[in-house]
C-alpha cells in the first residue's frame, strides 16, 4: 500500500523554510522516502485512487510539503514526443540549479500547487532552461540534468519549495499579466 500524506498547506510557516541539505543521500530511509513520495504522486494522477483519497492531482512534490524540511523533491508525469509516450521521473536529493537561460517562460494558465488551495492567476516567469545537478535516487549517483519548457517550470516550481518560496511569490501584483522581453508562453 502507497503511503496517503498529509500536505502541508501554505498558511504553515514550516512551508516557508529554508529545508536542510540530506547528508547521506544513500540512507535506506531516504530512498525509501522519496520512493514513497514518487508513488503518490505517481497514484495522484489515477482519477479513481485520487477520488477515494480526496487527493489532488500533481505532477511535482518536494519534502517541505510532507513536512520534512530536508533538500529533496520528485517530478513525474508524461509526456509525448513524436507520438511516443515518455515519462519524466525525477527522484533528486540536494538538487540545484548549476545554469539558466536568460530566456524566459511561463504558463498560460498560471501554476498550481497542492500546498495552494487559493487561486493566485498572473504568470510565473522562470529560466525557460536550466541545468540541475543532483543526487538521483534512481540510479543512486550525481546527474546534471538539462530542463526546457514545461518541465524545466516544474523543476524550478518543485526547488523553489526547498527554500520556502511558492509560485504566486513571484507574480506581478500590480500586473499578472505582463509581457515581459526574450519570453515565451506555453
Ligand atoms: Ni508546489
Amino acid at each position: 500500500m502507497s503511503k496517503v500524506f498529509k500536505i502541508v498547506k501554505d498558511k504553515i510557516p514550516s512551508l516557508r523554510k529554508k529545508c536542510e541539505v540530506v547528508e547521506n543521500p544513500n540512507d535506506p530511509a531516504i530512498l525509501q522516502l522519496i520512493d514513497e513520495m514518487h508513488d503518490y504522486l505517481v497514484l495522484s494522477q489515477d482519477q479513481e485512487y485520487a477520488e477515494k483519497h480526496h487527493i489532488r492531482e500533481g505532477v511535482g512534490l518536494a519534502a517541505p510539503q510532507i513536512g520534512q524540511n530536508i533538500r529533496m523533491l520528485v517530478v513525474y508525469y508524461k509526456d509525448y514526443v513524436d507520438d511516443k509516450e515518455v515519462e519524466i521521473d525525477h527522484r533528486l536529493i540536494n538538487p540545484k540549479i548549476v545554469s539558466e537561460s536568460v530566456k524566459k517562460v511561463a504558463l498560460s494558465g498560471g501554476e498550481g500547487c497542492l500546498s495552494v488551495d487559493d487561486a493566485h492567476p498572473g504568470y510565473v516567469y522562470r529560466p525557460y532552461k536550466i541545468i540541475v545537478k543532483a543526487f538521483d535516487a534512481k540510479q543512486k549517483k550525481e546527474v546534471f540534468i538539462t530542463a526546457r519548457g514545461y518541465e524545466s517550470i516544474v523543476l524550478q516550481h518543485e526547488l523553489d519549495h526547498l527554500d520556502g518560496v511558492l509560485f504566486y511569490d513571484h507574480i506581478n501584483k500590480k500586473d499578472p499579466f505582463e509581457r515581459i522581453e526574450n519570453s515565451e508562453i506555453i
